[in-house]
């Protein structure tokens, strides 16, 4: 190569890595199961159209554990992402720290404000400023049910939890594992929290896991919702350990299992096998729970940089998210409902037009409660602490008394 091909090729490459390097969004998520995949693919694909980059950073793992310890890592070296799903009290540790890109501009600009509903837009705040863009609602509280296994046992439904735990039997007897379960400390903690809100109503779960009252952690209705949870078990298979939510919603989309309790992320897995909602299977609220809505937020905050093109393509990414194109197909593959109000119901289906009357009318009446499984509750340390108990006593033949005191001292002990 003579010295003029040289430097055009030099110049070349040079400008290449701009093109490349400018507008390129890393995304850190832990979407990796089926219809997670298909949902974040539609955010990669709008991004692409508006003439940036996705660098895609999935770390797997349910709930996000994994991918919140690589997050951390990644933080704490100087070298954070652009862009990282983040959510609940998490969202004001960060901003608190310092790292986060303040949204404002981007938010005020889209009138965020008026379309978010408050207790959502609270969440995405740091002393006042959008710090975190929201993507969905989830509702946590639900029972996803094969309709035929229920039949080919024939018991229906349980609405509530001794009903639940009365099935058991026959379906066995059918060939049929009654409740499909992940034995990992997030999913035993999820199934948790429905039976405390179900057994326990709303006021007494709020006492509990957002307020952290003694009284209520140490009260005999806690050992009660204690010993019920524990009854759970012999409807679980020995090969649950381990093993990820979305192979237990495998089992439930296949007939194995007769049902999980698990947010409506699930629905994304029956949607991604091409199954219907009333006809391969019916999405009910966990037993007890019908006036009842546990929220799981989504959300991605994104960190500072300096490069004004990467500031551009992380602003572009934000202000995506909550437009109703995105909101509309994200959702309707994730399973869960928009978060931003006023949207046109008419494309979802039945199970996310339920969430979407429960969501408003639960806001209204109480019922509306904040997930501790899924980080919405309480600090990070709390819920860890409830969640070790809750799966420390799962896992083991400890009484529910004794639970209970580890509870409440744990709890204590976070604070
Ligand atoms: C939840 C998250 C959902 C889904 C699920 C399984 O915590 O909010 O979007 O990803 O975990 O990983």
């Amino acid at each position: 190569m003579n010295k003029t091909k040289a430097a055009i090729a030099g110049l070349a490459l040079a400008v290449s890595t701009v093109v490349a390097q400018a507008g390129e969004v890393e995304v850190l998520h832990y979407w990796t199961s089926g219809g997670e995949a298909k949902s974040v693919g539609v955010l990669k694909d709008l991004l692409t159209k508006e003439g940036h980059s996705w660098k895609d950073f999935a770390v797997a793992g349910g709930a996000g554990e994994a991918a919140m310890t690589v997050l951390k890592s990644r933080a704490v070296s100087g070298n954070p992402p652009a862009a990282a799903q983040m959510k609940g009290l998490d969202i004001q540790e960060w901003a608190d720290l310092g790292f986060l890109a303040n949204l404002d501009g981007v938010a005020k600009k889209a009138g965020w404000d008026d379309l978010l509903p408050k207790v959502v837009s609270d969440i995405m705040k740091y002393e006042n400023e959008y710090v975190a863009v929201p993507v969905n609602v989830h509702r946590v509280n639900w029972l996803w049910a094969n309709p035929a296994a229920f039949e080919k046992a024939g018991v229906k439904v349980p609405t509530t939890w001794a009903e639940m735990i009365a099935s058991g039997p026959k379906l066995k007897a059918a060939g049929i594992i009654p409740l499909a379960h992940g034995g990992q400390a997030w999913q035993d903690a999820t199934l948790f929290e429905a039976v405390a809100l179900g057994m326990g109503g709303s006021e007494f779960y709020n006492k509990a896991f957002v307020k952290h009252d003694d009284a209520t952690l140490r009260s005999p209705k806690m050992v009660e919702i204690f010993k019920t949870f524990k009854q759970t078990r012999d409807l679980i298979d020995a090969d649950s350990p381990g093993r990820d939510w979305n192979i237990a919603t495998s089992m439930v989309i296949n007939g194995k299992a007769a049902m999980q309790i698990m947010g409506d992320w699930a629905k994304g897995e029956f949607t991604a096998a091409g199954k219907e909602p009333g006809k391969d299977f019916v999405c009910a609220p966990a037993p007890q729970t019908e006036h009842q809505y546990t929220f799981n937020i989504d959300s991605f905050a994104l960190f500072n940089l300096k490069s004004k093109d990467a500031v551009e393509a992380q602003e572009t990414l934000a202000r995506l998210i909550m437009e109703p194109k995105f909101q509309e197909t994200f959702n309707l593959n994730k399973g869960s409902i928009p978060v931003r109000q006023g949207m046109d119901e008419t494309p979802f289906d039945s199970c996310a037009k339920a969430s979407m009357a429960s969501f408003s009318s639960t806001a209204k009446s109480g019922d509306l409660v904040p997930s501790f499984a899924h980080g919405m509750a309480t600090t990070s340390s709390a819920a860890g602490a409830i969640s070790d108990v809750v799966t420390n006593f799962f896992n083991s033949d400890q009484s529910a008394e004794e639970a209970v005191t580890k509870l409440a001292n744990s709890v204590k002990a976070s604070l």
